[in-house]
C-alpha cells in the first residue's frame, strides 16, 4: 500500500487530482460526468433492470443509476474494497436513500451473484487496475442475463502521451536511459495499467462469448501550462493505492540521486512551458 494513499476512497477524492489546479479539477470533474453520461446512454436503464456497478468505488454510475430508478429499481454497488462500500452507504443514509439498492463486496473476477441475474453492468476504469482481464470479463459475460448489456469505460495507457515525447533531450540528464525505461514500463506485460489496449478487450470480450462487441476508441488531447508544482506530484503520486508510483518504478532502474535528477531536470524544463497531451479511452457497449 502506497504511504501517500491509503486506500480507493482516499485516492478517488484526493490523490486523483495531485498537482491539479482547481480550474483542471473542476474540468476532470465534468468529464467524469460525461464519461458517466456516455455509458448510461449505452446502458439504457429501465426501472427494473438490475443494474451492476463493478468497481463503484465512490459510485459514479451506480447513483446515477439509482436516480435514473427513482430508487425503485435494484442497483447493486459492488466493489472489492469495503471502504468505497463505507463511503457510498454514508452517502446513501445522509442522503436518506432506503430501498433500491444493494451492497456488494466481491473482486470482479468472482462477482457474487448467480449466473444470468444482471440486465445491466456498469463498469468504469476498473479493468485497468485487473492484471488477468480475459477471468474478468468472462465472470461480467456469466452474471448478464442474455440480451443483458456491458457499458464500460477503460483508459488505454500505454498509447497516451509518454514524458520522454515532450522533453527536449538536451535539457535532460540521462535522457536516453529514462526513455529506455519509460518505453519498458509501459510495455510490462504483467503491469495491469498497461498491458491492453481496444484490440486485446475486444478479442477477451469475444472469447467470453459477447457477439460483435461495440468498442469505441476515444483520443482525447489537452494542452495546458505546467505549474511549478505539478512534476513533482505526476511522479510521486501512485496510479491507484496499491501499486508504485512513477518514481518508485524508476527507482527500479537507477538510483535515487539519479531519479531525483531527472524529476528536478523534467520540472525545470517543463514548468512555464503549454504542453499538449493525448490521452486514449475506450468505451464498451456488449451485448450477451
Ligand atoms: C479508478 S476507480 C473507479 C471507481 C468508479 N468506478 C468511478 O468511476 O469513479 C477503480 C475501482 O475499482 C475497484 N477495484 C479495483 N480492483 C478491483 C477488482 N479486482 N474487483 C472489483 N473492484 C476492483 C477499486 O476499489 C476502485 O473502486
Amino acid at each position: 500500500m502506497s504511504e501517500i494513499c491509503k486506500n480507493w476512497t482516499q485516492w478517488l477524492k484526493s490523490n486523483r487530482f495531485a498537482g491539479q489546479t482547481p480550474e483542471m479539477q473542476e474540468q476532470t470533474m465534468r468529464w467524469l460526468e460525461a464519461v458517466r453520461d456516455v455509458i448510461m446512454v449505452y446502458a439504457e436503464i429501465k426501472p427494473y433492470d438490475v443494474v451492476l456497478d463493478i468497481g463503484t468505488g465512490t459510485g459514479l454510475l451506480a447513483f446515477k443509476a439509482l436516480e435514473l430508478q427513482d430508487c425503485k429499481g435494484r442497483v447493486i454497488f459492488s466493489d472489492m474494497f469495503q471502504d468505497c462500500l463505507d463511503d457510498c452507504k454514508k452517502i446513501l443514509d445522509d442522503a436518506g436513500i432506503e430501498s433500491g439498492y444493494e451492497l456488494l463486496r466481491c473482486p470482479v473476477e468472482h462477482i457474487a451473484l448467480p449466473e444470468s441475474t444482471v440486465h445491466k453492468a456498469l463498469m468504469r476504469s476498473v479493468l485497468v487496475h485487473v492484471v488477468n482481464k480475459q477471468p474478468a470479463i468472462s465472470e461480467i459475460y456469466r452474471v448478464l442475463k442474455p440480451g443483458g448489456k456491458l457499458c464500460a469505460f477503460e483508459p488505454i495507457i500505454r498509447s497516451n502521451t509518454r514524458y520522454w515525447e515532450i522533453l527536449d533531450p538536451v535539457c535532460i540528464e540521462h535522457y536516453d536511459d529514462f526513455k529506455r525505461a519509460e518505453n519498458e514500463i509501459m510495455e510490462n506485460p504483467l503491469d495491469s495499467l498497461c498491458n491492453f489496449d481496444e484490440t486485446t478487450l475486444r478479442t477477451n470480450l469475444e472469447i467470453a462469448g459477447f457477439s460483435i462487441p461495440e468498442v469505441k476508441l476515444q483520443e482525447v488531447s489537452s494542452r495546458y501550462v505546467v505549474q511549478p508544482n505539478m512534476v513533482k506530484e505526476w511522479f510521486v503520486n501512485p496510479p491507484s493505492p496499491n501499486q508504485p508510483s512513477t518514481k518508485e518504478r524508476y527507482l527500479k532502474y537507477f538510483d535515487e540521486a539519479t531519479v531525483e535528477k531527472y524529476m528536478q531536470d523534467v520540472q525545470n524544463y517543463l514548468t512555464g512551458r503549454e504542453i499538449s497531451l493525448k490521452t486514449n479511452a475506450v468505451f464498451i457497449n456488449a451485448v450477451k
